[in-house]
């Protein structure tokens, strides 16, 4: 705003800012476009503020959309001004004007200026409220999870299923700090890009690239000192036989604790020690073979581990440091195997022990390949009618509803999603986990020392197995395992369990 004093010919002949932006089309577009988005972001907020359900579009619209028009018809609104500014230069170059005057000994400029200040402010201040909602909002897990529904469907509904349900996405995925928020929102925008345009790949690959180490997300919450010791857990299996045999594993797992104020150091949480470095290199995307192992100890002795054979330079091939990740690797995103599923539905009663062949047949319609999710659930409807046709279809319902729901759960066509895709490095039964480096093949140079390996009994110990009055006894010195089948020592046992058999 320029102060000059008025001309004489001031009335009537100078266009007011008023004129000006009404008098061309561009402003007057501007101006229809930000009064329209900005009334439909106060509804939106309102909405948004009001609904308890929290729709995620409504989110999209208001934080998103909307504060892009009213930015947008601001931007054609300016335009349009100089514009007409310069077309009035060319048409009157001689009376060079000022394209607005005040003076504030005018009751009419003062009169104006108020309001403008007035409305200058309340357009700040919504400003401010609805960039802070967005912000707010593009952190949330509704944005994460559901606004771009289809390609976050599978993340999100194990997400809903995990232990850490009631975390937001963004405090494993971007953590503290302005920095990793711009890099996500940067990263966020291709995405945007590739949902829009339908270039994401499907499954999502994973490890993903850009993920934060877990000594900033992880560790914010769980503190890596704390000593865990024993836990005890039991894992109840059935038998893909008639009677669908229960069996059962009761571990005491050594989970120990990796820092010597806290506990001793020792069991599993031993590889979280500050003082023991594990380094390894992994030959293939999601770090499932393992070649080449290092260990530093707290003295300082380095042990470099390999299998037989892996015989190329580890200096040219990319070095890894363990962290909480390369076995949590599943903390949120936990597709179950369809046995582990079916095992915990008859485990819980929801499906019947007592129907032939039931474990064997849940099992075998879930792991079909099926191209959508309805086709799907059908699929699994009919094969089961079909399957059981002496049963009454009636009493079959709840059955099949039960099968279905661990579909819907657990795997996602649409995407391509499911345990197949995703392996979990916790364990070693259906993936070879542990086993990547715990199967004894991994030697040191001269070949004396393996990493310790095939005794059962160092990262746990079994307290009980299989059924009833058995599972009842516990052998606190741990049980011999009893594998239901011979044959399967010195094998690895993701050699034979693959989650779907
Ligand atoms: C407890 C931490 C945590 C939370 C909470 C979390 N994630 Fe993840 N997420 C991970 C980890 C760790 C990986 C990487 C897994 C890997 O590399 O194998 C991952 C992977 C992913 C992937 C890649 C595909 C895949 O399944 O590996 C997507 C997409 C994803 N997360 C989306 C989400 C969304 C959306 C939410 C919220 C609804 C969310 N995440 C919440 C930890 C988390
Ligand atoms: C914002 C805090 C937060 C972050 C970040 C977080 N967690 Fe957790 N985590 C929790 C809480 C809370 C629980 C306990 C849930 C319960 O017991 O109800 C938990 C539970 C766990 C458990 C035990 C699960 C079980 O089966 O009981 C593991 C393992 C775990 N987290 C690993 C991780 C890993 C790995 C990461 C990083 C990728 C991570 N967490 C990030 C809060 C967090
Ligand atoms: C060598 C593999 C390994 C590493 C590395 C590791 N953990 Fe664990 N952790 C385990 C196993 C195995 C368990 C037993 C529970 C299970 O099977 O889920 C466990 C259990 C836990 C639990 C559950 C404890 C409870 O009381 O229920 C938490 C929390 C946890 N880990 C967090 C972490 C964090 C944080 C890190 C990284 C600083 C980490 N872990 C690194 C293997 C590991
Ligand atoms: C990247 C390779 C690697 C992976 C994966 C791995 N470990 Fe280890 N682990 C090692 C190395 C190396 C040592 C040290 C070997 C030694 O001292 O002989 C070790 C040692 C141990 C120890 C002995 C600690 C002590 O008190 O001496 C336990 C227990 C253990 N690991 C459990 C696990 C469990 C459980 C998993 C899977 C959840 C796992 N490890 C995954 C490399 C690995
Ligand atoms: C390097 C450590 C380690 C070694 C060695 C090891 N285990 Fe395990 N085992 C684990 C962990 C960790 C789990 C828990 C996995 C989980 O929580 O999902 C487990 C789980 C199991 C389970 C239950 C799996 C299920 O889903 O029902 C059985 C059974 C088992 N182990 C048997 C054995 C036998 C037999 C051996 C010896 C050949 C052995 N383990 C050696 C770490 C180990
Ligand atoms: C040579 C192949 C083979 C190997 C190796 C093997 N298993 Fe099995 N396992 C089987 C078969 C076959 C069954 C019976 C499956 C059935 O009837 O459902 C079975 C059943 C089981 C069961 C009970 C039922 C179920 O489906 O969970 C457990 C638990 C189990 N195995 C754990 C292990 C563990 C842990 C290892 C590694 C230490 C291992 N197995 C190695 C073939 C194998």
């Amino acid at each position: 705003m320029s102060m000059e004093p008025p001309p004489a010919t001031d009335a009537g002949h100078r266009p007011s800012l008023r004129s000006s932006l009404l008098s061309n089309w561009v402003s007057l577009g501007g101006l229809v476009v930000a009064s329209g988005s900005l009334f439909s972001f106060l509804l939106l907020f309102a909405l948004d503020a009001l609904a308890p359900s929290g729709n995620p579009y409504i989110g999209v619209l208001a934080y998103l959309i909307s504060p892009a028009f009213l930015i947008l018809g601001f931007g054609l609104m300016g335009f349009g001004l100089v514009l007409i500014r310069r077309q009035r230069r060319r048409l009157a170059v001689t009376t060079r004007q000022p394209l607005l005057l005040v003076d504030l000994s005018r009751p009419r400029d003062r009169r104006n200026l108020l309001i403008l200040i007035t409305l200058g402010a309340c357009f700040l201040l919504l400003t401010a409220i609805g960039s802070y909602r967005s912000y707010h909002f593009t952190e949330s897990v509704t944005f994460c999870g559901q606004a771009c529904h289809q390609v976050m469907k599978p993340e999100h509904t194990t997400y809903l299923h995990s232990p850490h349900a009631r975390v937001s996405c963004s405090e494993c995925h971007i953590g503290p700090g302005a920095t990793w928020y711009v890099k996500a929102k940067i990263s966020g925008l291709y995405q945007v890009y590739a949902t829009l345009f339908d270039k994401y790949p499907r499954p999502i690959r994973t490890p993903i690239s850009n993920l934060r180490p877990a000594q900033e997300t992880c560790e914010r919450c769980h503190w890596p000192q704390k000593f865990v010791g024993n836990l005890d857990r039991t894992y109840a299996h059935y038998l893909t036989d008639r009677t669908n045999t229960s069996y059962s594993v009761r571990l005491l797992l050594k989970v120990g604790g990796g820092d010597p104020t806290h506990g001793p150091v020792s069991g599993i949480h031993w590889h979280m020690s500050v003082a023991n470095k594990v380094e390894y290199i992994a030959t293939d995307a999601q770090h499932q073979v393992i070649p080449w192992v290092r260990m530093t100890n707290p003295q300082g002795v380095v042990t470099e581990y390999r299998t037989k054979e892996f015989t190329n330079d580890p200096a040219k091939l990319v070095i890894r440091t363990m962290d909480c990740m390369d076995c949590h690797n599943r903390p949120s995103h936990i597709f179950q195997t369809p046995n582990e599923a079916v095992d915990l539905a008859l485990q819980l009663g929801r499906l019947d022990t007592n129907l032939a062949f039931i474990k064997k047949e849940a099992v075998a319609v879930l792991t079909q390949p099926y191209s959508t999710e309805e086709v799907a659930l059908q699929g699994i409807a009919t094969t089961l009618h079909s399957k059981y046709s002496a049963v009454p279809p009636s009493e079959l319902e709840a059955t099949i509803a039960v099968v279905q729901q661990i579909y819907t759960n657990n795997f996602f066509p649409e995407m391509k999603a499911d345990w197949r895709v995703y392996p979990r490095n916790i364990g070693h039964k259906d993936w070879a986990g542990c086993f990547r480096c715990h199967d004894g093949q991994h030697k040191s140079a001269d070949g004396k020392q393996a990493i310790n390996a095939n005794d059962c009994k160092s990262c746990h110990v079994i307290l009980a197995e299989r059924r009833g009055a058995e599972l009842e006894q516990v052998g606190p010195q741990g049980l011999q395992f009893k594998h239901p089948e011979e044959g399967w020592e010195g094998m690895k046992c993701s050699d034979c369990h693959t989650g779907g058999n």
